[in-house]
Formats: C-alpha cells, sequence, structure tokens
C-alpha cells in the first residue's frame, strides 16, 4: 500500500500540538506548545486561559509541524484532530482550524478521540504491536481499562467512578506542597520515602467489576495531612507521597493484570500521562515478569498530550476509509 501522511492537530486541554506522521507509526514532526507555566499560577487548568492561549498559538504549531516534516499541505493525505473528549472551547479551536484546513485543501477530515490517540502513541513506540492488547489509560482526566479488539475497536471494562488517577495526584501533590502539575513531583519525591508507612486505603468494589475509586485515598491523605497539623506533628511528606503512590499504583495493577486473565491476553500497553510514573512501570513490569505478561509504554513525550498520538489513531480510520463530515462537533463528554 503507498505511504499516508497524516497532519493532526490535538487541543482538547493545555496543550496545542500539531504532528506529521507517515502510515501511523513514523513520527515526522511533533510540535508541542505546552501552557503549563501560564496555568502553574492558578494550580491548575483555566478553561477561557486554555482557549484564548490555543488561538494565539496554533497557527504557528501548525506550520512549524509542516515544515519540520519538511512537506507541505499538497503531501498531505487527511487532516487528522481530536473531537473530544476534553474542554469545550479549547476542543474548538484545533477542531475549526482542522475543519479550515479540510475546507479550503479539499483533504479528508478525519475525527479522533482524545482516548484512543493516547492508546495509540504505543503503535508509534512499538513499531510491531498489533492488536488484541490490553491498555491501561491512566491521565489527568481518564482512568480506563480497554481491551483493544482491533484497531479502532474498543471495549471499556473499567474505568473510575470519581477522581481520574492523575488528577488524584495532582490533588495530593497540591496538599502536600509540591505545586501543579502534581504527578511529576510526586514520583520524585516519593523515591526518597518509604511506600510502607502509612496505610492509605484501597477501594475495592463487591460487584466484581474492574472499576477505580480514587476520591477516597485522597480524602484520606488530606485527613492524615490536618489531623497531623491539628496536633502540630512534622509530616515526613515523602512517606506521605510514597504511601499514597503506593495505594494507586497498587490498584491499577490488581485490575489490569485481573483484565489479562479474564480475556486471556498477554500485553499491557499503559497510556496517558500518568503511564511516565516510574513506579506504577516498575510495579507493572515486574508483575508482568512474574506472570510472562510483556508491558508496553511510550516515552514520556508520547505519554503526555501530543499531536502525533491523535496522526496514529487517525490514520488507522482512515486506511479503512473513516472520515468525518465538515460539520463534525466538538463533544467534551465523547466516549471510546
Ligand atoms: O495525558 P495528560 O497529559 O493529560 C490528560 O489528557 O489528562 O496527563 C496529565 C496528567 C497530570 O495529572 C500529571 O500530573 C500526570 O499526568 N503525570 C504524572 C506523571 N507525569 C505526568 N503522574 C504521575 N507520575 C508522573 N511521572
Ligand atoms: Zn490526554
Amino acid at each position: 500500500m503507498e505511504s499516508k501522511l497524516i497532519l493532526s492537530i490535538e487541543s482538547s486541554c493545555d496543550e496545542t500540538s500539531a504532528a506529521v506522521v507517515k502510515d501511523g507509526r513514523e513520527v515526522l514532526s511533533n510540535i508541542i506548545a505546552s501552557q503549563i507555566d501560564t496555568h502553574k499560577k492558578f494550580g491548575g487548568v483555566v478553561p477561557e486561559v486554555a482557549s484564548r492561549m490555543h488561538i494565539e498559538v496554533i497557527n504557528g504549531v501548525v506550520e512549524e509541524a509542516l515544515k519540520e516534516a519538511n512537506v507541505t499541505l499538497d503531501d498531505i493525505d487527511a487532516i487528522g484532530v481530536t473531537y473530544g473528549p476534553g474542554l469545550v472551547g479549547a476542543l474548538l479551536v484545533g477542531l475549526q482550524y482542522a475543519k479550515g484546513l479540510a475546507m479550503s485543501t479539499g483533504k479528508p477530515l478525519v475525527g479522533v478521540n482524545h482516548i484512543e490517540g493516547h492508546i495509540s502513541a504505543n503503535y508509534i513506540e512499538h513499531k510491531d504491536l498489533k492488536p488484541p492488547f490490553v491498555s491501561l489509560v491512566v491521565s489527568g482526566g481518564h482512568t480506563f481499562i480497554v481491551h483493544v479488539k482491533d484497531y479502532g475497536i474498543y471495549e471499556v471494562l473499567g474505568q473510575t467512578r470519581d477522581d481520574a488517577a492523575g488528577e488524584a495526584y495532582d490533588k495530593v501533590a497540591r496538599a502536600i506542597g509540591l505545586g501543579y502539575p502534581g504527578g511529576p513531583k510526586i514520583d520524585k519525591l516519593a523515591k526518597e520515602g518509604d511506600k510502607f508507612a502509612i496505610k492509605f486505603p484501597r477501594a475495592k468494589f463487591n460487584d466484581g467489576s474492574l472499576d477505580f475509586s480514587f476520591s477516597g485515598v485522597k480524602s484520606a491523605v488530606l485527613n492524615y495531612l490536618n489531623k497531623a497539623k491539628m496536633k502540630d506533628e512534622e509530616v515526613n511528606r515523602a512517606d506521605v507521597a510514597a504511601s499514597f503512590q503506593e495505594a494507586i499504583v497498587d490498584v491499577l495493577r490488581n485490575n489490569v493484570f485481573k483484565t489479562c486473565e479474564t480475556k486471556n491476553l498477554d500485553k499491557i500497553a499503559i497510556a496517558g500521562g500518568v503511564a511516565s510514573n516510574s513506579a506504577l512501570r516498575e510495579a507493572l513490569l515486574e508483575e508482568g515478569d512474574k506472570k510472562g505478561i510483556k508491558i508496553l509504554f511510550p516515552s514520556p513525550i508520547l505519554c503526555t498530550d501530543n499531536a502525533a498520538m491523535i496522526g496514529s489513531a487517525a490514520y488507522f480510520r482512515f486506511i479503512k476509509g473513516e472520515t468525518s463530515p465538515l460539520d463534525l462537533n466538538a463533544k467534551p463528554n465523547l466516549k471510546l
């Protein structure tokens, strides 16, 4: 089959990104303009600010992606874009831009689910990865266990009933004074702490479901900190970080390996911002080694939001003939 080039755009949260991806696996460029430094001042993403910043940089980001890939719009076969889930105002900036390009060039538009993008980052990292496999998607907004049955065919087997894993990291980090985004900071601080120092709760459901709940562990950490404060006791922040992280990693590991057993699958591909977490990687690798299950994860730059992962997902839809109408709307609550 002839090679296909996708120009892809991602703007669902606080990164404006454009990429050129060849045949779903080869990244020719992946430009990411992060707004993290701005949102840091507010301790989290401010939606209105995010939309405005996307508008300011999107044109330059797309031009840079084409330039770095050494191609022009004429060389592009289709335009891939995230249309959900995410912040509606932020999504609309990338989507309107992509639709404009599709209209003016006559190239097909391929709408992509952001979660599907995160999973697809693994196709870029692991050139011979093919479905079926289990994917654990852990990001700031989402926590899913997905059975990837084929390209673009998903069955969600478990999800969070309250906070996302990354959200719990960010909230706990803020409570122990680490700032935003908290995930990488807890990851680092936890290395100096004892993960068995404090026993934080692990939520389990009696209905045998593979769902998660992280609000309980988050509240337990906040209570622990408050109690210590009231008694004027010194808190070992590294122990809190390590013990909190262990509680999160423990349930993620249990549920994802249970999925492999019940579905008889031998590959786990982790995805999303929290897939960069060193404790999660180590725990899964260790257990995978014991159980003969292969653990895959993308490099950190492909774990957090980026357009290359969207380009990969768009490619696998495009070659199946799946394109989107030009009146495609943003869907902030889009399901996988
Ligand atoms: O995938 P992502 O960039 O955005 C969403 O789609 O949500 O994920 C961002 C999340 C943030 O909550 C951040 O704290 C978390 O990923 N994160 C980490 C690490 N690196 C990023 N969490 C734990 N450990 C890390 N090393
Ligand atoms: Zn994301």
